[in-house]
C-alpha cells in the first residue's frame, strides 16, 4: 500500500510514521508513506496556502491550486483509489471503514487547517470524507495519522502475529477480553484462574463470554449496524 499525506504542517506527521510498528511496517515494504509539504507547490510568492474567506469572516481557508496541483502530480504518477478529506464532518471512522480501506492500493489523505479547504475542493478533489469523532481538532494531521495507524496494522505482514489483528475489539462487533501478565498476584490482586490452568478450550471460553459481556455492558449498540 501507498499512503500520500498533503499537509501544509508536515513536521506534526514525522513522530507517528517512525517509531514502532508503523516505522515496522514501512522498513518491511508492506506500506510506503510520503508526506508532502503543501507549501511546495504553491505559486504564491511567500509560498502561502491559504487565503481570506471571501464574503468576510474569522479564519482563513486553504486554497485549492497547491492541493490541485499536488494532487495532479500524484495522479500521473499512479491510480489512487481513495482521496480522501480529514474532516470533522466527514463519516465516522470505524473498524469496518478501517478494514475497507486497508484492502486499497494507493490512497491520498488531505489534511485541512484553519477554517477548512475551499469548498471547490471537497465537490472537485475527493471522493471521500472521513472524521474521528465528533470533536474538532486543530487540524487535520492528528486525524489523518489515526486513520493511517487504524489502516497500516491491518495489512498482513505488519502485525508479527497476525491473529492478534483479528483479535483486536471491534474486529468481530465485540470489544476485547481482558488481558493480563506476570506476577499472577500483586497486592492480593489475582489473575482469573482459568488463565493459569494452562486449558486452551477453557481459556477460549472465558475469553469469548468476557468479551460478550463487556460489549453489553460497554458498547451494547456495536455490531449492530
Ligand atoms: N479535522 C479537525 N477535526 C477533525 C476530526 N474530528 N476528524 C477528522 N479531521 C478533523
Amino acid at each position: 500500500m501507498r499512503l500520500d499525506i498533503l499537509t501544509c504542517l508536515p513536521k506534526l506527521l514525522e513522530s507517528p510514521f517512525s517509531d514502532s510498528i508503523l516505522k515496522r511496517a514501512q522498513d518491511k515494504k508492506l506500506v510506503e508513506v510520503v508526506v508532502h509539504d503543501l507549501r511546495s507547490y504553491s505559486t504564491t510568492k511567500h509560498r502561502t496556502t491559504d487565503d481570506y474567506a471571501f464574503g468576510g469572516g474569522a479564519g482563513m481557508v486553504m486554497t485549492i491550486e497547491p492541493i490541485d496541483r499536488c494532487i495532479s502530480v500524484l495522479k500521473e504518477q499512479r491510480t489512487y483509489h481513495e482521496i480522501i478529506y480529514m474532516s470533522p464532518d466527514g463519516e465516522l471512522l470505524n473498524q469496518s471503514l478501517a478494514n475497507q480501506l486497508s484492502l486499497k492500493e494507493n490512497l491520498i489523505l488531505l489534511c485541512g487547517h484553519y477554517k477548512g479547504v475551499d469548498e471547490r475542493v471537497r465537490e472537485h478533489l475527493i471522493t471521500r470524507e472521513v472524521s474521528i469523532g465528533d470533536y474538532v481538532l486543530s487540524g487535520g494531521e492528528l486525524a489523518a495519522a489515526v486513520l493511517a495507524d487504524s489502516i497500516i496494522r491491518l495489512i498482513p505482514g505488519v502485525l508479527s502475529d497476525e491473529t492478534s489483528a483479528l483479535t483486536d475489539s471491534f474486529q468481530d462487533g465485540l470489544v476485547a477480553p481482558p488481558v493480563y501478565t506476570r506476577p499472577a498476584e500483586y497486592k492480593g490482586w489475582k489473575v482469573p484462574e482459568v488463565l493459569l490452568s494452562g486449558h486452551e478450550a477453557k481459556i477460549n471460553e472465558w475469553r469469548h463470554d468476557q468479551s460478550l459481556e463487556r460489549t453489553k455492558k460497554r458498547r451494547p449498540g456495536l455490531g449492530m449496524v
